[in-house]
């Protein structure tokens, strides 16, 4: 039998679950999260309200002191907006060191120009990917989805769906019923490490047990066969809806004998197999085109997806007649599809290597797909905690920080062990007062056991989490960019899903005005955070694939 750890249940889809390590880091903290949020946010938005009242006047007084009477107090720059950098120049460190620190960080800064030639170098891929000529040599895939059309908002149907892309993994219970808001139970089953890297056969004879637990335990008629949709956030080259040949595995994904196997195929091999529950697999899709259904399902203006999250990937409506690599029929009435760009893989023929840091060759070169995901190894969560660490990890080299706290500890700290500094800790300490540091302290402590961080050691860890997600933040925008160029209507809705764009506490706002920088005043575009795309987006697209089918009446 398969391990089968739950980690939490919801009859909303309340939380971002696929990224458990990253922002997770007690699952039962959430289980507990889930339950009581709802009771939460009913008892308590009057509170809330009234706090954000009293905060608000007691931060207008504060402003208004502070411009009123100059201050000394503090050879920092210290302000109450916690998204100003810490000013790590009126250090006591030396000025050659100080110009050390900043040429580091200086390796993460893009200006207007560079994401230009970026955004050059991009579109051209884009345009190899979706020729036929040139597609095999390309970087960035623009592989065809198959989806065709967006949500009527009249699907109806009860659906099951599986969400498989990061640590956690979901099966979900979706009753669609036209003018009704979607009904969604869900439960999230952890997938181990050993799975993720283990055979085929390990993966999906869980999923098929996770499948058949969830049905047991939500009384599910198991006479009758249920439609299934199945996201799985992966590259796969799909020749339909229900036929999907996965390319490779992304993030820390590397089950054997999978690449080059048709996964709705395997995943139904794995469900016959069990006899014990009737369930058809109808569609695969990707959670960036889940992500854009579910939203679409409200705003018809949605043609874009994005997910930023473990991994990072976009999708967009593009004209049939210029996806040159389509290989199965679509029906002639069918003007547009759309299409899965699988931009994380951008860069790997090196195009954007002069951009790339001495951090992200050393997270390349240690990963366990070197040479893959170019692009997403700069921007996703996976990896920016990383990044962070190990430009932490080169300053304690040249003896620029902690240097009190090394010579007491010498290396004994958990700091030195790859993965150890989770990309939430960015939130936290990118919000963190720059006048007292007390969440950085904290963090550095329980990480790192550094018990004394000086005022200034806070100061550089805060500029350097800046600069690592600014960068992510300025280069997600480009990408977007690209994408509302091509499509060039006068108003988009981009769909959004992913732990690092939902909870880092300004990723939203970077993108959004770098993309304003970047696209024309013609191009106007909303950001949307989608709710749940990986179960309702999977649901709508498998109720329509089954409308006809008298099976699932
Ligand atoms: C995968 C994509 C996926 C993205 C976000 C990437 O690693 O290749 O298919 O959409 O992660 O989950």
């Amino acid at each position: 039998m398969s391990e089968t750890p739950v980690v939490t249940e919801t009859t909303q889809t309340l939380v971002d679950d696929t990224v458990g390590q990253i922002m997770k880091s007690n699952t039962n903290k959430l289980a507990s999260f889930g339950k009581n949020l709802i009771r939460k946010l009913l008892t308590t938005s009057a509170t809330t309200i009234s706090i954000g009242i009293v905060s608000v006047l007691a931060y207008a007084i504060y402003r208004s002191y502070r411009r009123s009477k100059p201050t000394n107090a503090s050879k920092y720059q210290v302000s109450l907006d916690s998204y100003v950098e810490p000013d790590i120049g009126k250090s006591k460190r030396t000025k050659e060191q100080l110009e050390e620190i900043q040429k580091r960080l200086d390796e993460f800064k893009l200006s207007d120009e560079i994401l230009q030639q970026i955004m050059d170098i991009l579109e051209a891929e884009m345009e190899k990917g979706l020729n036929r000529g040139t597609h095999s040599e390309a970087d960035v895939k623009m592989l065809p989805t198959y989806v065709c059309q967006l949500p009527t908002g009249k699907e109806s149907n009860d659906i099951l769906a599986l969400d498989l892309g990061g640590s956690n993994f979901r099966v979900l219970f979706i009753r669609l019923r036209e003018n009704e808001e979607p009904v969604i139970v869900n439960k999230v089953f952890i997938v181990s490490e050993s799975i993720m890297k283990g055979t085929g056969e390990k993966l999906f004879s869980h999923i098929a047990n996770c499948l058949y637990l969830f049905m047991k335990n939500h009384n599910l008629d198991m006479t009758r066969t249920y439609p299934l949709g199945f996201t799985f956030s992966f590259p796969c080259r799909q020749l339909g809806l229900s036929n999907s040949i996965l390319l490779r595995w992304t993030k820390g994904f590397l089950c054997s004998d999978v690449v080059g196997e048709d996964i709705v195929a395997t995943l139904q091999k794995y469900i016959d197999a069990r006899g014990d529950i009737k369930v058809k697999v109808c569609v695969l899709i990707n959670d960036t085109v889940g992500t854009v259904m579910s939203t679409a399902y409200y705003d018809r203006k949605t043609a874009l997806g994005l997910i930023l999250g473990t991994g990072t990937n976009a999708c967009y409506i593009e004209n049939v007649d210029r996806i040159g690599i389509l290989e199965s029929y679509v029906d002639p009435d069918q003007k547009q599809m759309l299409v899965n760009t699988e931009w994380g893989a951008f860069g790997e023929n090196g195009s954007i290597d002069f951009i790339r840091s001495r951090y992200d060759e050393e997270i390349d070169k240690t990963s366990i797909n070197v040479g893959k995901q170019i692009f997403e190894k700069m921007v996703s969560g996976m990896y920016l905690g990383e990044l962070v660490r190990l430009m932490i990890l080169e300053l304690i080299d040249r003896e620029l920080i902690f240097v009190d706290e090394m010579k007491k500890n010498a290396y004994r700290h958990a700091l030195f062990t790859k993965g150890s500094f989770y990309t939430k800790y960015l939130n936290e300490i990118e919000t963190d007062s720059n006048s007292k540091f007390t969440r950085t302290k904290r963090i550095l402590k329980e990480l790192a056991g550094i018990e004394n961080p000086s005022h200034e050691d806070c100061a550089v860890v805060k500029c350097i989490c800046m600069a690592v997600t600014k960068r992510a933040a300025k280069l997600t925008a480009a990408g977007l960019a690209v994408i509302l160029k091509r499509m060039n209507r006068a108003e988009c809705t981009i769909a959004v899903d992913g732990s690092l764009f939902r909870y880092h506490p300004r990723m939203q706002a970077v993108v959004e005005k770098t993309l304003t920088n970047l696209v024309s005043s013609l191009n106007k575009f909303k950001i949307v955070l989608s709710t749940d795309g990986s179960g309702k987006g999977a649901a709508v697209v498998a109720a329509v694939a089954v409308e006809n089918d008298p099976i699932f009446k």
